[in-house]
Parts: C-alpha cells; sequence; structure tokens
C-alpha cells in the first residue's frame, strides 16, 4: 500500500501542509494566510495563535484532499520562516506578545548599541552572522526590554522562546502538556547566539543580550525522529521526524547536495544557497555562513547564503498598497506590455538592505522617473529589481567562492513568471533551470522526516527524484547587461544613509 510523507511550512504569509508520495510528487496541498501586523513603520509582526490555528486546519485539510487517513502517512516535516521570534510561558503556552518576523527593523539601535564593542561584524567569527536587525536574538532582547514583566519571568525559567519551527512543534507535541522544546542547527544558525562549530548555544552572546539560556531550545539535527504528535488533530500520533529553515530545506528539496550546487528561491524575499560541504567558509563579500543542514549524526553541512529581503512582496505592495494590480500574476502581462522598465529602478529597500549591504539606514527608492514612465514601466522594475539583487547576490558568492557558478536552479512562487525567468538568465549570463517540482521548500522538509524513519534511503533517492521541467539561456548582449546593472548599482547608493 502505498505511504506519504507530510511537510508543514510555516511560511512569512501563510501556512501549508504539502503531502508527497515516494517519487517526491505533490499529491495535495492545502494552504491558510496569516495576518500580516504592521503597528509602525519597520515593524511587522505576527500573532502566533493564528499561525498554530491555520497550522492545525491545513494538515487536516491536506489529509482530506488527498483523501488519505493519519496511517497512509509515515512521518511529518516541519520547515518555516526562520529567524521570526516568538517568546511564550511555559506553563500557559500563551505568547507574551507578537512574533516579530524577520522583516522588522525595530531592533536597530539594539543593533547599534552591540556593533558599538566590536563593530558590525563582532559575531560573525562565532556566528557567521553581521550584526543585523534580521536575526532573532535582537529581537528576544526587545521583548525581554519591553514587554512588563517578561524579564523577571525569562529569568525565573518561565518564558521560553522559539522560532516558527520550535513554536509549531511544541505546539504539535502537547504544548504546555509534555510539548517538545527543541529546534534545529539551520533555525539555530539564524539567531546570532549559536556557536556554528560546536552547534551549541554561545553563552556569551546570549548574555550580551541579556537572554537567560533557560529560554532556548535544545539544538537537534535536522532529520531524527523528535517525538509524535498529540492524540489529536488529523496527524495525531505520527512522528515529527524533520526540521528545515525554509531556505535550507528548498537547497535539500532542490538537491544541492555537493558543494558547489546553489539554488534561488524566489518567495516573499529570495535567497540563494551555494551548498559548501563540510567546510565552513567565511564571506567577504557581505553573504552569511550558515548551517544547511545536519542530517542525524552525520556531520553538519554549510551554506553560504544571500538573503535578499525584498522581492515577491514588493509584488504584493504594488498590488495592496498601490492597487496597480489585481493579483500578483497580472504583474506579468503589465511588465510584458512594455519594451524594457522606461529608465526607471525600483530598490525596495523596506527594511533596509539585506546581502550584500547589510545597511539598515536604507531605505525603498524609485529612481530615473521621466514624464515617458508608466505604470508597466514599474511593473518591469519591480521585476527587475528581483533579478538585479539575485545578480548581485550571485557576484559576491562567485568572488567569495574563486569559482564562477554555471547555472543556477530556481524555485519558488515567482518563477512562473516567465519574463522574470527570462530576464534572470539574461542579467546573470548563465542558465537558469527550474525543476519539475518547484515547491522545494515543503519537499525538502518531507525528505529530511522521511529519511529519518527510512522512507527515503539516502541523498541518492532525492537525486534520482530531482528533474528539470524549463531551462532560460541568456539571450541578452554583454554590453547592455553591463549598462543596466551598473545603472542598478548607482540606483542602490541613492538609498543609502535614509534613516538617521
Ligand atoms: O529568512 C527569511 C525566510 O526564511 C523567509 O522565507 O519564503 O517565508 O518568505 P519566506
Amino acid at each position: 500500500m502505498s505511504k506519504y510523507v507530510a511537510a508543514i511550512d510555516q511560511g512569512t504569509t501563510s501556512t501549508r501542509c504539502m503531502i508527497f508520495d515516494h517519487s517526491g510528487r505533490v499529491v495535495s496541498v492545502d494552504q491558510r494566510e496569516h495576518e500580516q501586523i504592521f503597528p509602525q513603520a519597520g515593524w511587522v509582526e505576527h500573532d502566533p495563535e493564528e499561525v498554530w490555528r491555520n497550522t492545525r486546519e491545513v494538515c487536516a485539510g491536506a489529509l482530506a484532499k488527498a483523501d488519505l487517513v493519519t496511517g497512509d502517512v509515515v512521518a511529518v516535516g516541519i520547515t518555516n520562516q526562520r529567524e521570526t521570534a516568538v517568546v511564550w510561558d511555559r506553563t500557559t503556552g500563551k505568547p507574551v506578545y507578537n512574533a516579530i518576523v524577520w522583516q522588522d527593523t525595530r531592533t536597530d539601535r539594539i543593533v547599534n548599541e552591540l556593533a558599538r564593542d566590536g563593530g558590525p561584524d563582532r559575531y560573525r567569527s562565532t556566528t557567521g552572522l553581521p550584526l543585523a536587525t534580521y536575526f532573532s536574538g535582537p529581537k528576544v532582547k526587545w521583548i525581554l526590554d519591553n514587554v512588563d514583566g517578561a524579564r523577571e519571568k525569562a529569568e525565573a525559567g518561565d518564558l521560553v522562546f522559539g522560532n516558527m519551527d520550535t513554536w509549531v512543534l511544541w505546539n504539535a507535541t502537547g504544548g504546555p502538556n509534555g510539548g517538545l522544546h527543541y529546534t534545529d542547527p539551520t533555525n539555530a544558525s539564524r539567531t546570532l547566539l549559536m556557536d556554528l562549530d560546536t552547534l551549541s548555544w554561545n553563552e556569551n552572546n546570549a548574555a550580551d543580550m541579556g537572554i537567560p539560556l533557560s529560554m532556548l531550545p535544545e539544538i537537534r539535527s535536522s532529520s531524527e525522529v523528535y517525538g509524535n504528535i498529540r492524540e489529536r488533530g488529523a496527524l495525531a500520533g505520527l512522528p515529527v521526524a524533520g526540521i528545515l529553515g525554509d531556505q535550507q530545506a528548498a537547497t535539500f528539496g532542490q538537491a544541492c547536495l555537493s558543494p558547489g550546487e546553489a539554488k534561488n528561491t524566489y518567495g516573499t524575499g529570495n535567497f540563494i544557497l551555494l551548498n559548501t560541504g563540510t567546510e565552513k567558509v567565511m564571506s567577504e563579500n557581505g553573504l552569511l555562513t550558515t548551517v544547511c543542514y545536519k542530517i542525524g549524526s552525520n556531520d553538519s553541512v554549510y551554506a553560504l547564503e544571500g538573503s535578499i529581503a525584498v522581492t515577491g512582496s514588493l509584488v504584493q505592495w504594488l498590488r495592496d498598497n498601490l492597487g496597480i494590480i489585481g493579483s500578483a500574476p497580472e504583474i506579468e502581462a503589465l511588465a510584458g506590455g512594455v519594451e524594457d522598465n522606461g529608465g526607471a529602478y525600483f530598490v525596495p529597500a523596506f527594511s533596509g538592505l539585506f546581502a550584500p549591504y547589510w545597511r539598515s539606514d536604507a531605505r525603498g527608492a524609485i529612481v530615473g522617473l521621466t514624464r515617458f514612465v508608466n505604470k508597466g514601466h514599474i511593473a518591469r522594475a519591480v521585476l527587475e529589481a528581483t533579478a538585479f539583487q539575485s545578480r548581485e547576490v550571485v557576484d559576491a558568492m562567485n568572488a567569495d567562492s574563486g569559482v564562477a557558478l554555471t547555472s543556477l536552479k530556481v524555485d519558488g512562487g515567482m518563477v512562473a513568471n516567465e519574463l522574470l525567468m527570462q530576464f534572470q538568465a539574461d542579467i546573470l549570463g548563465v542558465p537558469v533551470i527550474r525543476p519539475v517540482v518547484a515547491e522545494t521548500t515543503a519537499l525538502g522538509a518531507a525528505y529530511a522526516a522521511g529519511l529519518a524513519v527510512g522512507f527515503w534511503e539516502g541523498e541518492d533517492d532525492i537525486r534520482n527524484n530531482w528533474a528539470q521541467d524549463k531551462q532560460w539561456d541568456p539571450a541578452m548582449d554583454d554590453a547592455h547587461r553591463e549598462k543596466i546593472y551598473k545603472t542598478w548599482k548607482k540606483a542602490v547608493t541613492k538609498t543609502f544613509d535614509w534613516v538617521e
């Protein structure tokens, strides 16, 4: 009888449950969006209880849509938006504050204060990360500093912290009644609190941020049986056996399992990860060093990562804040109605700029406007921004690794956009390749869980399941490519020094 693996993908804008068969094919998917809460400029929050409710619903929904019963599923994997921080009471299960989302910039003052002693690279050698508002540690400090009574409760051992993987796992495995307070190294490596060599919490970093160690989840591997889902709900009793941060999960699902293989995921933001094997490569060009995955007791595999904060969310902004399009896919036709960007460049520094700049003082700008520019040009500039930002990260990766990338695997929602994919190949000057299953994030988490329970035997199964759907080859002449890329770089400089 056929068996399946389920993956819970707790993303930035929605939560999904996807069910996969042994060939890595999607059998069913159920999805719920959650509210994006913007209390003030630069702040982004989610309601963790809403997210958990949605998680339960989509698990039931995916099972029902596939016409399966719980016993048809052998294991559950979790993948998640990374860095988003939740602090909750271990006895009541209630969050003390909304989840502070990875895009949120409220911790800029905390980050600047920490940088005063040792500069922005103060924690790079231990954690692989620059000091930036993006990561979880400073967000936890903000909650402890600003929520009434939180610090006292934390010091008394009553509060716990988790990224969304931990929040989902803890609730799924019993919540206040024995829920597992675990995470995996891919998520822990995004906190500024984990030592990249030992995969354990760094006491000094935690002390610098005033975070009691008792709040931090236990760091397990990315693929092992952690425990079973409690006896309620659709997936009750099943083993949870995989945890991977969403970008690392996509890397795994794309079968980037050997050093030198890379993928670019087009989601809310874009995230390019290059597998560097068991060797941890420190970036000199604005990339992060992060854990790519750790399968059971195997050595951990590392990655170089270029994180781009705003790509797909810029299309949503065009839809929701300006109303230029009625739905996200409409952008392709609008952008396709003009020859080029008409001279307009849109630098979406809404959360400052991430890789390779790491500037929290930057804010978004549209430059190069003339009376000629129409909404088609703006739509085009929006799509081009994703491709230009990806090119900047690939340039940094080539410089760090000393080897030029020869092709790029892509996945995520925006890879359905043919115009963008062609422009991406044009601006990179290398082929862009889309797999048959573009939902590699959930697939990667399913693989991690399925490997732990022996549903898949090893990495060869993952490699064999990967199949190409389409390839775009570069068609732009070199001189034009370099000319427009140079203009983009100039546009980027116009966003600097905006926030004092
Ligand atoms: O680091 C943030 C990233 O994990 C968010 O991914 O796909 O939920 O936007 P996504």
